[in-house]
């Protein structure tokens, strides 16, 4: 059987940020680059590489830079084109979402990742859809949320990107209960926890930012109920739908990074920036010179 085809994205941006004070008092986390790109442009682009034609932004007060981001320039452009700066204009125009493609709505109280995403119920309306949070990004040649789309064209229903943390680390993360062998690529969801307590994880299997997911979602997000820390978790109403629909986990491939904290956010850059034909030379040179 075709599945309906995922053609939009929710992108929960209202964070406030505080991990990354004072960088963030009046910039969005989300616009902090890893070499020369914001974070939300990564994930943007990755979105775009796996088929997604809407773009559904969830903000906050303060977030207007991430709007101008994907907007036209055209000072720029101009000065750009009067400099004879063409390839800079090239790349400039290269990643802008088509006109009317990028959608914006606010969410105006920070209750949590659950009610950010049913902020754009309207917005995704009744067909199954991604979620992309911008604090993650996978360096691999098949961009995550591709890696998912085509899982879910397989096996249907709710699909979620999973990988392994240390059992210590299970109370920052959801976590999964599976039926079967949790070292498998493909998993089968049987529950899922928010943030554990180590000794009561049902696994050490762990959601990242990349989901997909159906609409009925929103029918149990629009209960509002809270739930770890106090805040309405997407993880809540995601278990709601177990057993309703086919659920599964995927062990994605590529290296995950944790741009939400300072460590994870500095080994991205040196990442990606390893990667970059342009710098990768001299970065490397001047790592070997720092005596560590
Ligand atoms: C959110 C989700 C959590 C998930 C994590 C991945 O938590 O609630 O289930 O594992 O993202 O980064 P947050 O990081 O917003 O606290």
């Amino acid at each position: 059987m075709a599945m309906k085809p995922i053609r939009k994205a929710v992108f929960p941006v209202a964070g406030l940020g505080t991990r990354f004070l004072p960088a963030t008092k009046s910039i969005p986390k989300e616009m902090l680059t890893i070499v020369d790109r914001p974070l939300i442009q990564y994930v943007v682009e990755e979105a775009k590489a796996a088929g997604i034609e809407e773009f559904i932004f969830v903000t906050g007060r303060g977030k207007s830079a991430i709007e101008d981001h994907f907007d036209k320039a055209y000072e720029l452009e101009q000065a750009l084109e009067t400099h004879n700066k063409q390839k800079v204009l090239a790349d400039l125009k290269s990643w802008l979402p088509a006109a009317g493609s990028v959608v914006y709505t606010r969410q105006q109280e920070p209750l949590g990742l659950g009610h950010a995403v049913w902020c754009a119920r309207r917005l995704v309306g009744d067909e199954p859809f991604a979620v992309l949070l911008p604090d993650e990004i996978v360096q691999h040649d098949v961009p995550c949320l591709k890696q998912l789309v085509e899982i879910y064209q397989q096996t249907g229903g709710n699909v979620i990107a999973v990988f392994s943390v240390p059992r210590e680390e299970t109370d920052r993360y959801g976590i999964l209960d599976v039926a079967g062998d949790d070292s498998a690529a493909l998993v089968e969801v049987r529950g899922l926890v928010e943030k554990p307590r180590p000794d009561q994880a049902p696994s050490t299997l762990s959601i990242t930012g990349r989901y997909i997911l159906m609409p009925e979602i929103f029918e149990h997000l629009g209960d509002h109920e809270k739930g770890a820390g106090g805040e309405i978790q997407l993880t809540d109403a995601m278990t709601k739908m177990i057993g309703r629909y086919p659920f599964h986990g995927y062990r994605f491939k590529g290296q995950r990074h944790d741009c939400g904290s300072a460590l994870g956010f500095l080994r991205a850059n040196i990442a990606f920036a390893l990667q970059r034909d342009d710098l990768k030379d001299d970065l490397k040179d001047y790592i070997r010179t720092l005596s560590i």
